[in-house]
């Protein structure tokens, strides 16, 4: 924690405004799919119909005679990728493909949308349209797609998320721990499939410079896409360089690295000219991957006092023919109660859909709404209050692991959430409260996101110049969240300057490699680094003032030199940076930083907190579910921004809105194909939907997680919401709705 002492804080955590908001409105933020170069060619991914079986013949002399048609590219004449590397999460620092098959390598069909031709032309209109002049005849066999096909096919994988995670997770005994219970709920719960859907499609564009490969990608880790795009292509690191300056979204579709960046890149190598490749908004649908549907079983044991002697949570869902991959639902409700005996399975089966993906709160979200709509059950059968049944069951150390919490507030979170919603008095009994033709109810949910295990050292590079500006580099892209202003403010303090002279350059490969934005993990990982790099140029420049015998500094002990607007003061002594480096005749100084996050293996637990709350209104006719509030309490550890926090915070509940009553794709059992594939199709909420939202923050300290505190908001603004809302659904109307999303058919 000493480092943390060094900086003054006084831009960290202010409110400030995005650095690349004018950029953005005005137009001269360039994304990867509005890089201009010359001679530039176009790439049009050609998907299967089918989603099973094979394509066995091709017919493309329609497509090839079409003016500026420079290529079609399919499994005939796609050059072989070198090495096809593991499933790994871009989380790991190693390459991080989307899936462990890469199309058009052969005629098998696995999937409606596989990618299985892809059109080069001088335009992207001709490409388009000489796609569409392509005749493929196939082999089709009856497609794999739903639940109740997989459910007796289904085996209980090694591992999922990449290796990462455990199929089976268990302490204790739960079968003796349900025997023993005093009372026992046990429901099964379904949410629906999800598609991200950003608003800027994913787009590569590829430019080769002898055998040095230029990628413009939108990702959430240019250092993910250049170690994955070098193992398929059997190209060194050294040259390739990926460059990712803005990304409109993404909210994990760009976390792993998927085919098309690869394709671009083949594709340019075949026609000797540079080859963008972006996806139409239909392809998102099926080349980025997605939320999987699920079905989860949970079993709670509690004593008559509402204390947990066992929580059961099994999960199935459908998964590649190729990786064995689920978002890990299971791990808040093994981790965040108290309670003696756990037994969390992961059951897969394999189904013609592509490998699914992270997507925002992967796994917590849908996790949480299951356990804590059974704790809502739970609560209501003991006659328990909600908020009083969580505390019950409230524990200091990680459940499973059965180390400390390095923070944790979640106390404070239901307690100054209550207290902010108004929950007390709240009256319990379900369908009592009536405001003419609606049905009025609240409920509640636990949040809680871990702190995102990495282990790689991060880097960040500072440099002062002597005019007195400064930059910090460090590798990330900043996908929307707000990283490139957290970290000029960051660097602000850690450097002892002024924002305004402050700038953060980042989206590069040739920068120092550092976390990608993934897993809420940015705001630690790379606030880190800058910290570590922007402290070590200002003692860089301390020393070397009190060791030069012109500066007023001279003498001084370094530990009483503070910085402020880029003036160091000792006592009564003081000297602007850009003083010492003039009298010295320099033009800049320069500093790398490394911060090495803890080992996985630290005796502690790791993980943000928070409560939600949400009051809805439910037409008693109709039934329409109208969201009136939500209270959202968390302890994110230190807040670097507070606007930019409350914006990924309010966001997140308002996607939990939409998770809880609106998205949803289902693939249709017959074709294998996903039901929705636009924006107007595929529901989100929007502002007509969104009522008052509330954000307390809490504060917390937290000494472990890395040296600014910082837990991160990423994602934790979207888990339990969902939960509070069914909870609250069935405390205005008495009726349980174990499904996502909620609709109206199911409350008629
Ligand atoms: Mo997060 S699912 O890495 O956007």
């Amino acid at each position: 924690m000493t480092t943390m002492h060094t900086t003054t804080p006084s831009a960290i955590g202010q409110p400030l405004d995005r650095v690349d908001g004018r950029p953005k409105v005005t137009g001269s933020a360039h994304y990867s799919a509005e890089i201009p170069l010359p001679d530039m060619a176009y790439a049009y991914v050609v998907g299967s119909r089918i989603a099973a079986g094979r394509v066995c013949g091709i017919d493309a002399s329609a497509a090839t005679a079409e003016e500026g048609v420079l290529a079609v590219l399919t499994h005939e004449n796609l050059p072989r990728i070198a090495e096809q590397p593991p499933l790994v999460p871009s989380l790991a620092g190693t390459a991080a493909p989307g899936q462990t098959y890469f199309p058009m390598q052969d005629d098998i069909v696995h999937y409606a949308g596989q990618q299985i031709a892809l059109v080069v032309a001088d335009t992207w209109e001709r490409a388009q349209h000489a796609a569409h002049l392509l005749r493929f005849s196939y082999e089709e066999t009856a497609p794999v797609t739903t639940l109740d096909q997989g459910r007796d096919r289904a085996y209980v994988p090694e591992s999922i998320f990449g290796g990462w995670i455990p199929g089976r997770i268990e302490r204790g005994d739960v079968e003796a721990g349900l025997r023993d219970a005093d009372v026992r709920v046990e429901a099964t719960y379904t949410y629906a499939a999800n598609h991200h859907n950003p608003i800027e499609p994913s787009s590569t564009t590829a430019h080769w410079d002898g055998d040095t490969l230029l990628l413009y990608d939108s990702t959430q880790g240019v250092n993910a896409t250049q170690m994955t795009v070098s193992r398929l292509l059997g190209v060194p690191m050294s040259r390739i360089r990926v460059i990712g300056h803005y990304a409109g979204g993404s909210f994990g579709c760009k976390a792993m690295i998927h085919a098309h960046p690869t394709l671009a890149a083949l594709a340019a190598r075949e026609v000797g000219r540079p080859v963008k490749l972006a996806l139409t908004r239909e392809q998102m649908f099926t080349s980025v991957g997605h939320r999987e549907e699920q079905e989860q079983h949970v079993t709670l044991g509690a004593t008559r006092e509402g204390r947990l002697t066992a929580v059961r949570h099994h999960k199935l869902s459908p998964t590649s023919p190729f990786d064995d991959w689920a978002e890990p639902s299971l791990g808040t409700s093994s981790q965040i109660y108290a309670c003696p005996h756990y037994e969390g399975v992961y059951r897969l089966f394999r189904a013609n859909t592509m490998t699914p993906t992270f997507m925002r709160a992967p796994g917590e979200a849908s996790g949480m709404f299951a356990l804590e709509c059974a704790m809502d059950e739970l609560a209501h059968e003991l006659g328990v209050d909600p908020v009083e049944l969580r505390l019950r069951n409230y524990t200091d150390v990680d459940a499973m692991s059965g180390f400390p919490w390095s923070s944790s507030g979640l106390r404070e979170c239901y307690e100054r959430g209550a207290r902010r919603f108004g929950w007390s008095g709240r009256d319990p009994r379900p369908a009592t409260r009536r405001e003419g033709d609606w049905l009025i109810g609240t409920g509640m949910a636990t949040a809680t996101y871990p702190v995102a295990p990495l282990a790689n050292p991060q880097r960040a590079r500072a440099r002062l110049y002597a005019d007195g500006t400064a930059v910090v580099q460090a590798a990330t892209p900043d996908f929307g969240t707000g990283v490139a202003t957290v970290m000029t403010q960051v660097a602000a303090d850690g450097l002892g300057m002024s924002v305004e002279r402050c700038r953060f350059e980042n989206g590069d490969t040739d920068l120092p490699n550092i976390a990608a934005a993934v897993g809420s993990a940015g705001a630690g990982m790379i606030s880190a680094a800058v910290h570590s790099a922007a402290t070590a140029l200002r003692g860089q420049l301390v020393n070397k003032a009190v060791a030069d015998a012109g500066s007023p500094l001279h003498g001084a002990d370094p530990v009483d030199v503070v910085v402020r607007d880029g003036v160091m003061t000792a006592g009564t002594a003081s000297e602007a940076y850009t003083d010492l480096l003039r009298r010295n005749g320099r033009p800049d100084a320069e500093a790398l930083g490394q911060w090495n996050p803890p080992a996985h293996d630290i005796p502690y637990g790791m993980m943000t907190f928070g409560a939600q709350f949400a009051e809805v209104a439910v037409d008693a006719e109709l039934g329409l579910v109208r969201v009136r509030r939500m209270t959202g309490a968390f302890a994110p550890g230190r807040v670097l921004n507070a606007k930019t926090a409350r914006s990924q915070l309010m966001g997140g509940m308002l996607w939990g809105l939409g998770q809880a009553l609106l998205e949803a794709n289902h693939m249709a059992p017959d074709t294998g194909r996903w039901a929705n594939s636009s924006l107007a199709e595929y529901l989100v909420a929007v502002n007509a939907d969104a009522p008052d939202v509330d954000i307390e923050l809490i504060e917390v300290e937290d000494d472990i997680v890395n040296p600014l505190g910082v837990k991160g908001v990423g994602e934790i603004g979207q888990v339990g919401v969902a939960a509070a809302i069914a909870n609250a659904v069935h405390h205005a109307t008495g009726r349980r709705v174990r499904k996502l999303p909620i609709t109206i058919e199911d409350l008629l």
